[in-house]
């Protein structure tokens, strides 16, 4: 029960920060907590992308961690020139007479820093690389700038001979996640001269783990004409729960060991739509001074792995992130050769739900007085979810599932 009471204080705590720099997001913040001094720029770009991909795909899983992207596309803005580079940073959010360009770069290689730390108690790995036709002669000093800002690199490859080249950037990425993503290459474009890879894999370890006695297969009601059978994770305690009363739909909050926090969305019967539209960074705010202790919430989440894998372009361009993928492109920074033809973005994200916890039992439900009735909350019907880092507040995974299985 401490632990409970301390993990919500803490969020009250922290989400009192989030609502002074909700109101101002440059300067003073960023003095006063620098972890934090891109948080409202980027989680804005969070939520701007995840709408832009719903409308691409309606009725698909949609799987991304926007923080990895911001983070891969303001590195390649290290590498562009002119129009190409400022598009790169205006449509990441960023408001380049408010910010420097070397702020930004400062700002992304500490949080860098910090999210490696987290990736130290959540089992996380994240990271990208760019991989540039050999005859386009990398320049020195665009891998030196990417290694010390965002530990990343550039990779001289032979797209002339493409199956050994789409090879190498599985190998790549399969090796940098630990075998933990282990297909990138059925989405590389075969005319690419200059491919970027960003990837994202996540399992966390819940700070209350689900039984694994209590998993049982159960439906998941996909639409109404179509479900299809998922094992059905459960736990019954005190939770942080909202039933919302301005956006249609549900929340709980859970918390992963560390920083990491998670909610899971389950918006009313048909409002999918509606809820995605609300996401925002002042529905979150609210949320999380909304959210109260319940004193037994009957949860139930599907155990699954859910991953998307996305050639980037269509929704970039779509956000007025365009030249990098035309005959304007401007990469003066990483090749003085002729410019790469074709320029492709890819990212692939990877979230593992499990019952893994720290505690080796729940703590009891009757801990606090009995205030409110008990709450049943099923996710067997397409849902969001959204992982916090709180620290930093980076949105680590943004999720929409229809279809788990
Ligand atoms: C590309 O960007 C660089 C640096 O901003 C600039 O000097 C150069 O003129 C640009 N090239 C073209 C073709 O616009
Ligand atoms: C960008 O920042 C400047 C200086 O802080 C401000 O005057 C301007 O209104 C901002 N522009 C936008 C579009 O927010
Ligand atoms: C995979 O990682 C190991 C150890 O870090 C390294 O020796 C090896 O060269 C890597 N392989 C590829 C294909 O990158
Ligand atoms: C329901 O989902 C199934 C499986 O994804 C799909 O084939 C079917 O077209 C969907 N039906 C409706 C009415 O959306
Ligand atoms: C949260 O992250 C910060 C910065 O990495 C770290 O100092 C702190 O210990 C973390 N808190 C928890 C509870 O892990």
């Amino acid at each position: 029960m401490p632990l409970v009471l301390y993990t919500c204080l803490f969020w009250l705590s922290t989400s009192g920060l989030w609502t002074v720099q909700a109101m101002d997001p440059s300067a003073v913040v960023s003095a006063r907590s620098p972890h934090r001094g891109l948080a409202p720029t980027n989680v804005d770009f969070a939520f701007d992308l995840f709408q832009h991909l719903v409308a691409w795909a309606p009725n698909k899983n949609i799987f991304i961690s926007p923080v990895s992207i911001s983070m891969t596309l303001a590195m390649l803005s290290l590498g562009s020139g002119s129009r190409t580079r400022s598009q790169l940073l205006q449509g990441l959010g960023f408001n380049l007479t408010a910010i420097s360009e070397a702020e930004i770069h400062q700002g992304f290689q500490y949080l860098h820093h910090l999210l490696g730390e987290l990736e130290r108690s959540l089992e996380m790995i994240m990271g990208n690389a760019l991989f540039l036709d050999h005859n386009l002669e990398l320049l020195e000093s665009f891998s030196a700038d990417i290694k010390h800002y965002y530990e990343s690199e550039a990779l001289a490859t032979d797209f002339q001979d493409w199956e050994r080249a789409s090879r190498e950037i599985n190998e790549y990425v399969r090796n940098k996640t630990k075998g933990k993503i282990v297909d990138v290459s059925s989405d590389l474009d075969s005319l690419a001269t200059l491919i970027l890879v960003n990837y994202m894999f996540l399992k966390g370890t819940w700070a209350y783990p689900f039984d694994p006695e209590n998993t049982k297969e159960k439906s998941f009601y996909v639409n109404e004409t179509s479900k299809v059978k998922v094992p059905m994770m459960s736990q019954s305690r005190v939770m942080l729960y909202l039933h919302d009363s301005v956006v249609p739909c549900q929340v709980v909050q859970l918390n992963y060991v560390g920083n990491g926090t998670v909610f899971f969305i389950l918006p009313d019967k048909g409002h999918m739509d509606t809820v995605i539209a609300a996401l925002s960074r002042d529905t979150i705010q609210r949320w999380s001074t909304t959210l109260t202790l319940r004193n037994q919430v009957d949860l139930y989440i599907p155990k699954v792995s859910i991953s998307g894998t996305y050639d980037l372009k269509s929704v970039l361009v779509d956000m007025g992130i365009s030249d990098l993928f035309s005959n304007q492109a401007n990469f003066s920074g990483i090749t003085q050769k002729a410019p790469p033809s074709i320029s492709q973005v890819i990212h692939k994200a990877m979230l593992q739900l499990d019952e893994r916890g720290m505690a080796p039992t729940a703590p009891t439900k009757n801990a606090l007085p009995l205030t409110s009735e008990p709450v049943t909350l099923r996710f067997d019907r397409p849902f969001l979810i959204l992982i916090f880092d709180h620290f930093t507040w980076s949105t680590l995974f943004l999720g929409k599932v229809v279809n788990p299985a």
